[in-house]
């Protein structure tokens, strides 16, 4: 194993990211976009996700956990906006350069590659329910956007202990928990809205799963991509059962200044 926290993991996001861009190339450049929103799923998300950003022209932009980087390249297309994407799988992340022509950097979230307050926005969707490392993955995110800057998150959040078979690897906080966590990071949440992870349009569903089955096409006996299937349908289950529901969020980081005071006052 290498950066992530279980190889089943390493199996969804490592190896059938660099299968999904091998798909991607034989179908062609329009299976991109779907084939790479994994985490986040939905262009509902990302709309509602990319209009409380305060994006304009110029705005410099992370993905954090950027997967193959479907989202990041819906914003390209959709807002012109190039964001920068991090990745801990390194074929995950080669993937987003390759396929969207977007700078990337291997790096995980609580070890971000990148200066002070370097990006006036962030997203992190999917990602916080991969580690438990979230408190300093969030103090990451805190760091290197500047005062004010916004940061979108899409979020499973679990409202009860979760039944059996759970996804391996992941640890889904309860809301709460979140909400704890963010403003111990000094990130101050704003706006809260559920995700309908269905409201993509017909199209990009069918895309997505003409990908899959190009993958299953020709990896389909790789033991590998029965774990990440496993995966990928435990997650599914537990949505679907209602015990897990994906919530999404905007938060503003705190200004540095008032975050001493606290700290002074405390
Ligand atoms: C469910 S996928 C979401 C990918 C992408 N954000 C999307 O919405 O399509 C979760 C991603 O988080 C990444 N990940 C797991 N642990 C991480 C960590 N500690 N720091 C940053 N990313 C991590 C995985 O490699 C994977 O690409």
């Amino acid at each position: 194993m290498s950066e992530l926290e279980s190889e089943a993991m390493e199996a969804e996001f490592g190896t059938v990211a660099r299968w999904t861009e091998e798909a991607v190339r034989a179908l062609g450049p329009g299976y991109a976009v779907p084939a790479g929103c994994r985490g986040s799923g939905s262009e509902g998300a990302l709309r509602w996700l990319a209009d409380r950003l305060a994006l304009g022209p110029g705005s410099r932009v992370l993905d954090d956990g950027a997967g193959v980087g479907g989202p990041a390249g819906w914003l390209a297309a959709e807002r012109g906006i190039r964001a920068v994407c991090a990745e801990p799988m390194h074929a995950a992340a080669g993937a987003a350069a390759r396929l969207f022509g977007l700078p990337s950097v291997t790096a995980l979230a609580q070890q971000l590659p990148f200066a002070d307050d370097t990006f006036d926005a962030a997203w992190c969707l999917g990602v916080l329910c991969t580690t438990t490392q979230k408190a300093e993955a969030l103090a990451e995110l805190r760091r290197v956007l500047r005062d004010g800057g916004r940061l979108g998150l899409l979020v499973f959040v679990a409202d009860r202990p979760l039944p059996p078979p759970l996804p391996e690897g992941n640890e889904f906080p309860t809301e709460p928990e979140l909400r704890g966590l963010l403003a111990a990071a000094g990130l101050r949440l704003a706006e809260t809205a559920a995700a309908d992870l269905g409201d993509s349009p017909a199209e990009w569903s069918q895309r997505a799963d003409v990908v899959d089955d190009e993958v299953a096409r020709r990896h389909g006996a790789d033991p590998r991509w029965a774990e990440a299937q496993e995966q990928s349908r435990r997650v599914g289950r537990l949505l679907s059962d209602g015990a897990l529901r994906a919530w999404l969020g905007v938060a503003t980081a705190e200004p540095r200044a008032d975050l001493r005071r606290d700290a002074r006052d405390t």
